[in-house]
């Protein structure tokens, strides 16, 4: 193993080497020639600070006010990286998916888990924080999944998936009751994690077809008698251990994600055959996600033409009819319905456990909410305006996706909205990328920029929402960004907790937001958890 590991960096190092000095031909307003923090470490680069730290940010933020909106830090072996939060240039990248695209080691670690061509991840994933899902996919491949899912992600439907959501959060408090969290601390988190996928594998589902946004297709898809062959419990546990896995960050792990680059993907598939335990897991995972999704194809063709509401995923079948340009081929559909298990369980899962954690910090404002509730007509959630203060203030300092990495596939010039000086004194508005090079997109600086959200842009403030201009530009922020499904399931979720019960912070609270594949609560001892002390109101 140790000789491998050493043979995989010596290799790493001599392909840098040659790339080096094939690019030493410094240009003014590349990449290296702009301004940012020193590197501590050759080796790492600025990656352990950027990534590693107690809590996520200590230093992205403090980079970000010493050199504004677009700075350069060092990646593993010298290599440079930027960072940016400027709209301009977060708007063009995003805007052109086919020329920046994940980096090869992300983009390996998906194809292991979801399978190849796994759109949600690879395109579509981002979207979720930084602008509506799925309607910005670009390029010829993807025109045509966009086509079978864009009905799904339009705006028309998200009320009609109401009764279901509520459904869902009876079920969610019940859970907790039944759990015994009255009367103690527990860690809400996997519970919320986890609703999702739990609550919906019961119930007769079929009827609620027409809906939007992803936790909308777990319900389509969990319509399936899991118990019947393995537990639903079981996925909902795998699951968990692979995320688990996958998103726990060590300096090792920057190495690792570095030398995956190099690795050739036959070389890379061979391990993962190795029996190491999160190996087997996936698997485990994906044996189950296949027999799940063989099923829904059956069912779907059993059910064409019969009137009855067929699930989402029904929408990736192809069908017995001469339409050709319906539906991807059956062997894809596992990899659909893995990408859309893993994005609906862990995105607002993590919103919505620090919405409730922030409330049980504030009893002052979790205690108007409640008489919010109390007062409010039933399903008037957009009159809520405590409720949604919160929900947004949530949404803009704790983005479950707080950054977002791309990679050039070309040489680009990346414009800025405002010019920057590099190290060479030379003014420039726009920059030279090179095809290779890393780029991470800021969300969490944008919602931290105080001119424009003002002094305390820090600070987590639920009130400025109920302001005349909670901030100065048009926003990329919460409103625009969030999608209204995931905007409504937490409206209902978080009604429902806060009528039941009061919460509090243990005494002992010690939870940073730090990032794993999202952005994750951990207490000082190094777990993933969020301890938060329950009690039924009075
Ligand atoms: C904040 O945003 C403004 C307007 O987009 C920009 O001029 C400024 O450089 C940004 N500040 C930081 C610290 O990113
Ligand atoms: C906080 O206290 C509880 C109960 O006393 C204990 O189980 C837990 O490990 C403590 N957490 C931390 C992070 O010290």
């Amino acid at each position: 193993m140790a000789n491998g590991i050493a043979c995989v960096f010596a290799v790493t190092m001599v392909v840098w080497a040659v790339r080096r000095l094939r690019s030493s031909r410094k240009l003014d307003n590349c990449i290296s020639s702009i301004p940012g923090p020193k590197s501590p470490s050759w080796i790492y680069g600025n990656m352990p600070e950027f990534l590693l730290g107690q809590e996520h940010g200590e230093h992205e933020f403090q980079w970000q006010e010493t050199y504004g909106q677009v700075y350069s830090i060092k990646g593993c072996f010298g290599e440079s990286r930027l960072i940016i939060s400027d709209p301009l240039a977060t708007k063009y990248i995003i805007n052109n998916p086919g020329g920046f695209v994940w980096g090869s080691s992300h983009q390996k670690v998906a194809n292991l888990l979801f399978g190849h061509d796994n759109i949600f991840l690879a395109r579509g994933i981002v979207h979720i924080a930084v602008m509506p899902v799925l309607t910005h996919i670009k390029g010829e491949g993807h025109r045509h999944l966009r086509n079978i899912m864009n009905p799904w992600f339009s705006s028309n439907s998200v009320r009609a998936s109401l009764p279901m959501i509520k459904e869902t959060a009876r079920k969610l408090v019940d859970r907790w009751e039944s759990l015994g969290f009255p009367g103690n601390t527990a860690d809400v988190c996997p519970i919320l994690r986890d609703v999702t996928l739990d609550v919906m594998a019961d119930g007769d589902l079929t009827a609620l077809c027409d809906r939007t946004a992803i936790e909308a297709c777990l319900v389509a898809i969990l319509d399936y008698p899991f118990n019947a062959l393995t537990g639903q419990s079981e996925l909902a546990g795998t699951q968990r251990n692979i995320i688990d896995a996958v998103s726990s960050l060590t300096k090792f792990g920057l190495l690792v994600d570095k030398a995956l680059q190099y690795i050739p993907d036959p070389v890379f598939r061979l391990a993962c055959r190795l029996p190491i335990p999160v190996m087997l897991s996936i698997r485990k995972y994906n044996k189950v996600t296949d027999e799940l999704s063989r099923h829904l194809v059956q069912q779907t063709r059993a059910n064409d033409g019969s009137g009855i509401d067929q699930p989402f995923i029904s929408r990736f079948v192809k069908r017995n009819t001469c339409d050709t340009e319906v539906g991807v081929p059956d062997d894809q559909i596992p990899v659909h319905v893995r990408t859309i298990l893993f994005a609906g369980s862990d995105t607002s899962g993590g919103t919505l456990g620090w919405i409730l954690y922030k409330l049980a910090e504030m009893q002052d404002f979790q205690h108007e909410l409640r008489k919010e509730i109390q007062l409010a007509s039933a399903d008037d959630y957009d009159n809520m305006l405590l409720l949604n203060a919160i929900i947004n203030e949530a949404l803009r300092l704790y983005s479950s996706l707080p950054f977002v990495e791309r990679v050039a596939t070309e040489d680009c010039f990346l414009p800025l909205s405002q010019s920057i000086t590099t190290t060479t004194g030379i003014q420039t508005s726009e920059l030279q990328i090179k095809k290779g090079e890393y780029l991470y997109i800021s969300i969490a600086a944008y919602h931290r920029n105080v001119s424009i959200w003002g002094v305390d842009a820090r600070e987590f403030r639920p009130s400025r929402w109920l302001e005349k201009e909670p901030c100065k530009v048009p926003a990329l922020g919460p409103h625009a960004s969030f999608w209204r499904f995931a905007i409504l399931e937490m409206q209902v979720l978080v009604t429902e907790l806060v009528r039941k019960f009061v919460l509090t912070l243990p005494e002992n609270d010690s939870v940073r937001a730090c990032i794993a594949t999202t952005l994750l609560a951990r207490t000082s001892d190094g777990v993933h958890q969020l301890p938060i002390h329950v009690e039924t109101v009075a």
